[in-house]
């Protein structure tokens, strides 16, 4: 349900539905793209003129003499002389028209395309930090990208942009037709008949555009994840020479993507040729007609250039409003993959009687937990666990075994299937989430920073936090001495990911978050597992002092740690298998902490 690579965007012909999706969003924009359109129709309508000033032009000028003349409010006029003078000035004051009115629709329709996918943007990113941790973890960076960035522009751009080309090529389309009847109506029905026939074939190929679009994003996604890929994995592929793998890969998306757009140009391609040909036949017929109308008397030679002018102008509109209608349907689609991600809805939610959590941690229980990543794969079978206020639990087992799991259920990152999780006696799912978030901090074998200074990754823990509880937070996370060596201590700004601090500091740095925070629970996710010994010592202090008069879950190898966590519980597969103190569990025989104890901490004793 929530693999965005499975969503087919089933809704794209949905129109009215869409429309009234778009409403709010067009409601945003819409006096300017009212505006937008009113003054398109004046631009469309101006092609009509040029053609239409032809005839006057031929027939008064080129083919006039100076005894043709007109009566104007008692004046009498020399319909040659008045042309000529006419029609330089007719000439730089229509291009001053046509220029003002150009710049303002432009600037009009992308200040109304900007606008709108901006403001759907924005909503699409509040959508995407509301996801669920398992939406991150199935749907790829790349997608995500193309989903939630590019998308929105499709659909509002386009939408604006077809909409005002449609207004446009409408209008310039019935007044060059105006122009057609008015200069010989036996001719026009030759053009237009032809024309009809021309635009066609358009209306026949929206099903082809709909799989393709679907099928270009995605692969545009997995090019996107490819780059991202390249750059934060790029140690790991320089360290195993994996540089040709990335780049087949690469060569091997690029290439599905060529075949993808070749078999759209394929199917829509030929259209255009098709048109034009048809269209010259048209012309052809219309030339030698108008010649025998001519030649008999019927058509003046003005009448005729100024027809054959815009049935040759009125090429660039019909092909226009036979794209409009391909265009605004890839417009649709876009918009349906839009509204497709606003309908997703985050699993994890409030219980509508979701009660904060305020006060001391008493007890933590899982009952009878049972937990799955995919369908019908148990990774927590039937888990028992009792944790009492300032207890420090520490999680050992094999890797994979589901420690990790076991804590990452607390703060609900995901819901369980059945059993429970009690905090002080209530379901975790009848606490409001915000409030049940705010009393756990996790520090994570690799913790995130992101870019921006120390001070500013820091504060995350507690935003509105006084300049005293941020030097007590440094202090305890022993961040002192290394800020001390910065030149502009705590305000460093550390690079993407933190790539700028070492492994030891980065951790104190997020030990420094967690500490100012201050919740009552602790959450240690293998938390120095990553480090040298040098830097796991200090980092173990930090640690220290996050875990005093804490609620503590450890997953750790050190074995000082797990020594001094008040009781011990084993997992082996997603089962508890054995709880107890250090004391009890090493004497049991064959026991499974024994066994690890003597397989992974043994020579850690000796030293
Ligand atoms: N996000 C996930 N999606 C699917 N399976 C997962 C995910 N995270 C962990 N698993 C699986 O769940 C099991 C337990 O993993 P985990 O709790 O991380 O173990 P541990 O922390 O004890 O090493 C493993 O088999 C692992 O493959
Ligand atoms: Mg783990």
């Amino acid at each position: 349900m929530l693999k965005l690579k499975d969503t087919q965007s089933k809704d794209a012909f949905r129109y009215g539905y869409l429309l009234n999706k778009m409403f709010p969003y067009i409601k945003a924009v819409l006096w300017r793209s009212i505006l937008l359109f009113i003054l398109a129709i004046p631009l469309g309508l101006l092609d009509g003129v040029v053609a239409l000033s032809l005839r006057p032009y031929m027939d008064f000028v080129v083919n006039g003499n100076e005894a043709q003349t007109f009566e104007l409010w008692g004046h009498t006029y020399y319909l040659q002389s008045f042309f000529i003078k006419l029609i330089p000035i007719g000439i730089i004051a229509f291009a001053l028209i046509q220029g003002v009115l150009k710049y303002i629709c432009n600037y009009l329709s992308d200040w109304t395309g900007n606008k709108m996918s901006n403001i759907l943007k924005v909503d699409l990113f509040k959508k995407l930090t509301a996801m669920d941790t398992k939406f991150f973890d199935v749907n790829s960076s790349g997608l995500v990208l193309s989903r939630f960035f590019a998308d929105p522009d499709a659909a509002s751009k386009n939408l604006i942009n077809t909409l005002k080309s449609f207004i446009l090529s409408i209008f310039e389309f019935f007044a060059l037709v105006f122009v057609l009847l008015f200069n010989s109506w036996k001719l026009a029905l030759i053009g237009i008949g032809v024309m009809a026939i021309a635009i066609t074939p358009v209306l026949f190929i929206k099903k082809k555009i709909k799989s393709v679009s679907n099928a270009t994003m995605v692969v545009g996604g997995d090019m996107t994840t490819n780059f991202n890929e390249t750059f934060a994995g790029n140690k790991i592929i320089t360290a195993y020479n994996l540089q040709e793998n990335q780049n087949h890969k690469f060569e091997n998306q690029i290439h599905k993507q060529f075949d993808l757009v070749m078999s759209l140009t394929k199917r829509v391609g030929w259209m255009s040729p098709i048109m034009y040909f048809v269209c010259s036949i048209g012309i052809a017929i219309v030339m030698g007609y108008g010649n025998s109308l001519i030649l008999s008397g019927e058509l003046t030679a003005g009448s005729f250039a100024s027809f054959v002018t815009s049935l040759l102008l009125l090429y660039k509109p019909t092909k226009t409003l036979g794209f409009t209608l391909t265009s605004l349907q890839s417009t649709f689609v876009s918009i349906a993959r839009v509204f497709e991600l606003f309908s997703l809805m985050p699993e994890i939610k409030n219980s509508e009687n979701a009660k904060p959590l305020n006060g001391e941690i008493n007890s933590i229980e899982y009952s009878h937990v049972i937990f799955e990543y995919e369908e019908g794969i148990p990774v927590l079978k039937d888990f028992n666990l009792s944790v009492s206020s300032n207890e420090t639990i520490a999680l050992v087992g094999n890797s994979g075994g589901g420690k990790s799991t076991v804590v990452n259920l607390l703060p609900r990152f995901y819901d369980i299937k059945s059993g429970s999780i009690k905090i002080n006696g209530t379901d975790i799912r009848d606490i409001n989430i915000e409030s049940l978030r705010n009393n756990i901090s996790f520090v994570f074998q690799d913790n995130y920073l992101f870019t921006g200074s120390i001070r500013e990754n820091i504060l995350m823990g507690k935003p509105n936090a006084s300049e005293a509880e941020l030097r007590e937070a440094v202090k305890l996370a022993h961040l002192d001495e290394f800020l001390g060596t910065l030149p502009e201590g705590i305000d460093t700004v550390v690079g993407e990911r933190g790539s700028s601090l070492s492994g030891g500091q980065r951790q104190r740095v997020a030990i420094a978050r967690a500490l100012i925070k201050n919740s009552p629970i602790v959450i240690l996710d293998e938390a120095t597992s990553a480090l040298d010994n040098e830097s796991e010592a200090i980092v173990q202090k930090a640690l220290d002092n996050l875990m005093k008069n804490k609620t503590v879950f450890v997953i750790a190898h050190r074995l000082s740690t797990i020594h001094n966590a008040n009781r011990i519980a084993v997992l082996n597969e997603g089962e508890l298998v054995e709880l107890g103190t250090h004391e009890e569990l090493i004497n049991k025989e064959n026991g499974r902490y024994k066994h690890l104890y003597d397989m992974q901490f043994s020579n850690q004793v000796t030293k």
